[in-house]
């Protein structure tokens, strides 16, 4: 008997803190959910853990989205878009010059979303990759350590058989990574399929 009601009151005791804590994520999260309101729910709450902020425009996608996908800006810090629009003449081999009006509008839509103006998990892990003493954030994505952690176990043949020519081709992968969804469950490699761990 005394067993039984110890249990009982370790029961509603978890239940209260499980509801208490139910209540601080959604009060702390509602701002943020406002974000992306199309989607549900659930859906948004993956993409916090898994994913960054859905931002996009229409120019942003025409100029920099032909050669490869149009990067979700939470994808990287402030500085290295600077960086990056900065240089375009000699965009890692390519030329991806714009003129100015057009570099200053991609710039400002770029830095405005940017990995360390976001509250997303994965912009987090993005932004701590600015190396502390020098101020210098990587030019790439997939120079990232946290990113090069996740990545650790995918062979040359399995980027290779994605179709992609390197890491760089998210969207060979991640099905919806233009809409900043890096979650387990949208990655499907051609010739290998559904991604499971
Ligand atoms: C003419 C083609 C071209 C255009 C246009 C272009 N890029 Fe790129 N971009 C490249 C190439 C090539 C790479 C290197 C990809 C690789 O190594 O496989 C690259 C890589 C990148 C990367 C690094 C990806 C990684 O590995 O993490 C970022 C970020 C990037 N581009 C942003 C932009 C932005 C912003 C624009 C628009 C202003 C843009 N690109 C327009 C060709 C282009
Ligand atoms: C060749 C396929 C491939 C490409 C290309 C690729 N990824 Fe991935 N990515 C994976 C796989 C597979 C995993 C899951 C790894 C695991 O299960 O440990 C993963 C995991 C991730 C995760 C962790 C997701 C989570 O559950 O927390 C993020 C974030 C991510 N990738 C972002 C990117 C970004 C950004 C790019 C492009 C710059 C990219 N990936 C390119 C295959 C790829």
């Amino acid at each position: 008997m005394k067993t039984t009601i110890f249990s009982l009151a370790a029961l509603s005791l978890m239940g209260i803190l499980v509801f208490g804590a139910g209540i601080a994520i959604s009060d702390s999260d509602r701002r943020y959910y406002q974000e992306d309101d199309d989607d549900d729910r659930w859906e948004r709450m993956m993409r916090r853990s898994t994913g960054v902020a859905v931002k996009s425009s229409p120019t942003y996608k025409e100029e920099c989205g032909s050669c490869h996908m149009a990067y979700p800006p939470g994808l990287l810090p402030s500085s290295s878009w600077r960086r990056i629009m900065g240089g375009l003449a000699d965009h890692f081999g390519d030329n991806a010059e714009l003129d100015e009006q057009m570099t200053q509008q991609i710039s400002n839509f770029l830095i405005s979303n940017a990995a360390d103006k976001s509250r997303y998990r994965r912009s987090r892990q993005m932004t701590a990759a600015i190396h502390p003493s020098t101020g210098l954030a990587p030019m790439r994505i997939s120079e990232n350590p946290y990113f090069k952690h996740e990545h650790d176990e995918i062979s040359v043949r399995v980027i290779k058989q994605s179709g992609a020519t390197s890491l760089s081709h998210c969207n060979a992968c991640h099905q919806r990574a233009e809409q900043g969804s890096f979650n387990e469950h949208e990655i499907w490699i051609k010739g290998l399929g559904r991604w499971d761990d």
